[in-house]
């Protein structure tokens, strides 16, 4: 019996990992449905699980995951000095001076020990403060959670609302790590496709709506939107909000892009619309305006007592983020402002810089960045967005995202992250526009 599990468990991890995803969740789908009919029997199908592939098994759902898109093109060239890497989001700006001062300043000052779950205390009043500023309402310092990044917030708030058999709906193309995030709790992502209307993207709020059944937990919107730089607005937030409250969901509103907008201070807010007590949690970050991508910091407002539920999931995945970091954050929020206006007008520049070359190309249809720091774009003819940014690594040393990744809607088009100097900006063109031709 031993030796036909070792012969089995040889047998499926030699086999590509496309049939070991596809015998997973057929797998996993069998095992929903024999639970249902039968709490107490085992699965026939175990003797295929690829999770039992390992030392000891493993998740089926788990086993099955990929190496992301990007991270596939990425592999090609990550360590290759002499490829323009423009395949992640974030700018080649080094976090400033004033902010690193002040995570130093705290380190040396001893605050190296275990810390508040939510955050401490002086950075959620500065943020709720900050809310209050910036976006012009009353923000209570307890609707304010500090997190060890964006991505834990969503994975927290997955943890938090998605049993097995759940599902969220989610506006597509979207940063596929939202997702995974999703899928991970056995729950299913369900997209609803922005369409792109002459050079602006669209979504149909009758479609987003009635793809929401009685298994569905939350909506997921990310606005701005990685990667189509899509904005929602304030009267369409609005509908969606109230939407969510009737049907008494969560509405999960990724907002970490919100101030790198090109035509006024800060892009429409859910918050805008919300009472204190409202279902609706927005995601917030410190890596995209303050430059602090590898800090892993990030925030979120909710309801009260839905933050005070989450210090519990903190407690048991990092138990707090680092009280010194903290303290560089709230120098960012604090002193920030001058900062974050030099990075948009850099990437304004970068933003302006692309566009221009690229719709110089027939080949390429492209919109105006309205909002976050990339560029989607549709190359005619392009049918494989991984296999083309794969050659544009190789070929043109380039490195973009493929289309392919964003998931539904994304194929057939490539994203180019612009928070970079002019100057890498025009190289990689140059590079690339040979095969955009
Ligand atoms: C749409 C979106 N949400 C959330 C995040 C998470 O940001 P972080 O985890 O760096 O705070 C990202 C990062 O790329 C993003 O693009």
């Amino acid at each position: 019996m031993r030796t036909f599990q070792l012969l089995r468990q040889a047998i499926l991890a030699r086999l590509p990992p496309q049939l070991r995803a596809f015998l997973a969740r057929s797998f996993v789908l069998v095992q929903k449905n024999q639970h249902m009919t039968s709490a107490h029997s085992k699965p026939a199908l175990a003797t295929m699980s690829p999770g039992a592939a390992y030392a000891a098994p493993i998740r089926d759902l788990i086993a099955s995951m990929e190496t992301t898109k990007i991270g596939q093109v990425a592999n090609l060239g990550r360590g290759d000095a002499d490829v323009i890497k423009l395949w992640f989001g974030e700018s080649d700006v080094k976090t400033p001076a004033f902010i690193n001062r002040a995570a130093t300043k705290a380190l040396d000052e001893g605050h190296t020990f275990y810390t508040w779950q939510r955050g401490i205390p002086p950075l959620r009043e500065a943020i709720a403060r900050y809310t209050s500023r910036v976006y012009g309402i009353d923000c209570d310092t307890d609707r304010i959670t500090v997190m060890g990044s964006g991505m834990q917030v969503i994975v927290l708030c997955c943890q938090a609302i998605l049993d097995a058999g759940d599902n969220v709906v989610v506006v597509s193309p979207a940063w596929p790590n939202v997702s995974q995030a999703i899928e991970v709790m056995g729950a299913d992502a369900r997209p609803v496709r922005q369409i792109l209307k002459g050079d602006r993207w669209t979504l149909d709020l009758d479609q987003l709506f009635a793809r929401v059944d009685s298994r569905t937990r939350a909506i997921f919107v990310n606005s701005p939107c990685n990667p189509t730089g899509w904005m929602m607005t304030s009267e369409e937030q609005k509908a969606v909000l109230d939407f969510c409250r009737k049907r008494r969901i969560w509405l999960l509103a990724d907002e970490v892009y919100a101030r790198l907008v090109y035509d006024r201070d800060v892009a429409p807010s859910f918050l805008h619309h919300a009472t204190p007590d409202d279902p609706l949690i927005v995601v917030q970050s410190f890596s995209k305006p303050w430059a602090m991508t590898g800090w892993r910091l990030g925030w979120m407002t909710s309801p009260a007592a839905f933050g005070d539920k989450m210090a519990n999931l903190v407690q048991f995945n990092t138990s707090g983020s680092p009280a010194f970091l903290q303290y560089g954050a709230l120098a960012a929020i604090e002193e920030g402002e001058e900062f974050l206006k030099s990075m948009v007008e850099r990437c304004r520049a970068g933003g302006e810089i692309v566009f221009q070359r690229l719709a110089a190309l027939p080949r390429v249809r492209v919109a105006r960045p309205q909002a976050t720091f990339y560029a989607f774009f549709a190359v005619d003819g392009m049918t494989d967005s991984l296999a083309f940014a794969q050659k544009l690594v190789r070929e043109a040393r380039v490195g973009l995202a493929p289309g392919s990744a964003f998931g539904d809607g994304g194929e057939g088009y490539l994203r180019l992250c612009f928070a970079q100097s002019p100057e890498r900006l025009v190289e990689a063109l140059d590079r690339m526009e040979p095969f955009l031709r």
